[in-house]
């Protein structure tokens, strides 16, 4: 039986991480990236947030799957011929991944992830149920740039981002991780990914701000990362969580909302900046925390185009809600 392999190619140094939220809180309007919801009870209320009724994207493209599985293969195979490497970005879990084995059946599975710490456990796993499959996880901010070693893609590759994840990027950045994701491809390839698309706005907000309240612990989480990472001193219970739909930017937009006036402080040499700092709020104003945008089906295809992707071929559920794109690289 083969062993996975890791390597972890991008360091993850806390104190660029600091600077960078810092920067963010001191900006005239505050914004911290979403990078900062998942560390590990961010990561479960995000897990968690996948079981609720009211966020669809999960179940629906796992629908899709189960319905259309055998001629997504088709369409991924018929770019990168048989036996691809396939190329999994924010694998995590690779329980989505591991899915596709049967009717894929690559070569070998990269799976990458900010960290391979996330990936050790579940690569272990699927090493012993698939023991003939070149395993290796990846330790790289893809988010930030997608460049793995050549000797890791050395043929057609597919490369597979489901989830929607690639709405947690702006039309622009969005093109620019596309085209790297195509880079990877190498000679042919294919690109497999989810998106989600535009739908009623009391469906979108529903999902985004769920009567559990799942939701908003998984924003509220993100003060209390900064407090771990930044000692910030902020106060959970002074704020709330907003997410509402921006029809003019076709995006979900979450926020956290001061419920008073406030001033929020950080201790000297956090951030490597040296310098202590504070920031103050007044009641209602916000940190932007995410942007989550929804696409049309032709929008989307018309983005892929836009990162340098030949045909593409769109899979949806009944209700049109989630699509699933295959694009040729
Ligand atoms: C990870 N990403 C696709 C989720 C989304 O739907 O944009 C993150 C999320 N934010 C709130 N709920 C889920």
């Amino acid at each position: 039986m083969k062993a996975p392999r890791f390597f972890q190619l991008d360091s993850l140094d806390a104190g660029l991480l600091a600077a960078e939220a810092e920067a963010g809180l001191r900006a005239s309007a505050a914004a911290v990236s979403p990078k900062f919801f998942y560390d590990l009870l961010g990561s479960r209320l995000f897990d968690a947030i996948t079981e609720l009724d009211e966020y669809y994207p999960t179940r629906t493209e796992a629908g899709i799957f189960a319905a259309q599985g055998a001629a997504i293969a088709d369409a991924v195979l018929g770019g990168t011929g048989p036996q691809p490497v396939m190329v999994d970005l924010g694998a995590g879990s690779c329980a989505k991944a591991a899915k596709l084995f049967a009717a894929v059946q690559p070569r070998r599975y990269v799976a990458v992830d900010i960290s391979v710490d996330y990936l050790r456990e579940a690569l272990a796993g699927l090493q012993r149920e698939h023991p003939a499959v070149d395993l290796v996880g990846v330790g790289q901010d893809f988010a930030t740039r997608l460049a793995l070693p050549a000797e890791l893609v050395d043929g057609p590759a597919l490369v597979f981002y489901p989830g929607s994840s690639i709405g947690n990027f702006a039309p622009a950045e969005a093109v620019r991780l596309l085209s790297q994701a195509r880079a990877q491809c190498r000679q042919g390839g294919s690109l497999l990914i989810g998106a989600d698309l535009v739908k009623d706005r009391a469906a979108l907000e529903l999902a985004y701000d769920d009567p559990l309240g799942v939701t908003a612990a998984f924003n509220l989480n993100l003060l209390r990362r900064l407090n771990a990472l930044l000692g910030t001193d902020f106060d959970l219970r002074q704020w709330r969580h907003v997410a509402l739909f921006d029809t003019r930017h076709s995006r979900i937009e979450m926020h956290l909302e001061a419920r008073e006036t406030l001033t929020v402080r950080w201790p000297q040499g956090a951030a490597g900046s040296g310098e202590g700092g504070e920031r103050r709020f007044g009641a209602g104003e916000r940190i932007h925390t995410e942007n989550s945008y929804k696409w049309r089906a032709a929008g989307f295809e018309a983005l892929l185009h836009a990162a340098g992707y030949g045909a593409v071929r769109c899979f949806t559920d009944p209700q049109g809600w989630f699509g699933v794109f295959v694009a040729r690289a």
